[in-house]
């Protein structure tokens, strides 16, 4: 292989960059011409497709978003859109592609392997929700920002004797929020993968209030329900002096976190050392600190799971 490709795609997560920086430093070390693709399989479609050298990447690592930009491209699912862009692949005589996404962008990827495209895929998502790897790029970053957040809203929480809901992104997987929870003390965490009753929120918050707390936090990822749902329906129960914050996109930016740029930069790296060997339909990962690499389709296949001991320790430490 002498020619490969790079591009983000979904939302965006911090660490993009550092990734898309290693796959083109790592290929360009190993003797490869590296080519970028602007706005994602878009881009790709559209022949938004440039030659990248060492200094296309420099002075990136340290920021969020992602210099390739990106894209949601649902019509990449159909076969004319696959076609389009192996064709453009072709006609700027890259025989490798590496996708730096979330679930939606390694459903690409493993269309153009199954095309006889040789793909690699690099999770890239704040919402930690791809199994095969212990963390995606961007979850570290995105649960620290959270973080900041809460122990702030802790802050006039306190002052105001309030309780606080505060929403949290990750679709349909509640780490984020699991993580977020236990790092920041909050009172109940509300997730997607473990059914919640109002009734034993309540029952928390009336045995802290009890026993003279000055504020809670409940913790809500959005794939279960809105803050502001969450509120109406505690009010039934009485006045907790609710307040709602909605986290939103803010959770997408910044400076990724050193976890999240070594994290990027490993698994770039591997990405490459694949296509050399010409192993398309692989997703790389992280397992126990060591890389490792996974078929993309039954990384697609699996379910990521929420870890449950760490859920119970939540609910015990918040007592
Ligand atoms: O997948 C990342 C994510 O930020 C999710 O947590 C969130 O549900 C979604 O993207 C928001 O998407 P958009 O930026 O397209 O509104």
């Amino acid at each position: 292989m002498k020619r490969i490709a790079v591009l983000t795609s979904g939302g965006d997560a911090p660490g993009m960059n550092a990734a898309a920086r290693a796959v083109v430093r790592k290929g360009i070390y190993e003797g490869l011409e590296v080519y970028g693709i602007d706005y994602g399989f878009l881009g790709l479609v559209n022949g938004d497709i440039h030659k990248l050298d060492l200094g296309s990447v420099g002075d990136l690592l340290h920021r969020g978003g992602t210099f390739l930009y990106s894209a949601r491209y649902p019509e990449f699912a159909t076969e004319e859109g696959q076609l389009k862009g192996i064709e453009q692949l072709k006609k700027f005589g890259i025989e490798g592609l590496v996708v730096i996404g979330g679930d939606g962008s390694y459903h690409g990827a493993e269309a153009l392997t199954k095309r006889g495209f040789p793909t690699v895929g690099i999770p890239g998502t704040i919402d930690n929700d791809i199994s095969g790897t212990d963390f995606t790029i961007g979850f570290d970053t995105a649960l620290n920002t959270v973080l900041d957040a809460l122990d702030k809203i802790r802050d006039t929480a306190t002052s105001h004797e309030r309780t606080f809901i505060i929403e949290v992104m990750g679709r349909d997987a509640g780490d984020i929020a699991l993580w977020s929870g236990l790092a920041g003390g909050a009172e109940a965490i509300i997730v997607p993968e473990h059914n919640f009753k109002m009734e034993d929120v309540v029952d928390r918050l009336n045995k802290g209030l009890a026993r003279g707390k000055k504020h809670s936090i409940i913790v809500v990822a959005e794939g279960v329900i809105s803050g502001n749902e969450f509120a109406t329906q505690l009010a039934e129960f009485g006045d907790y002096h609710a307040r709602v914050t909605v986290l939103g996109h803010v959770q997408r930016g910044g400076s990724p976190t050193a976890f999240d740029r070594v994290l990027a930069s490993r698994l770039g790296a591997r990405a490459v050392d694949l296509l050399i060997e010409n192993r398309g339909g692989l997703a790389v990962g992280i397992k126990n600190n060591k890389i490792v690499e996974n078929d993309i389709t039954e990384v697609l296949k699996e379910k990521h799971v929420i870890d449950k001991e760490m859920f119970d320790l939540a609910t015990i430490l918040s007592i």
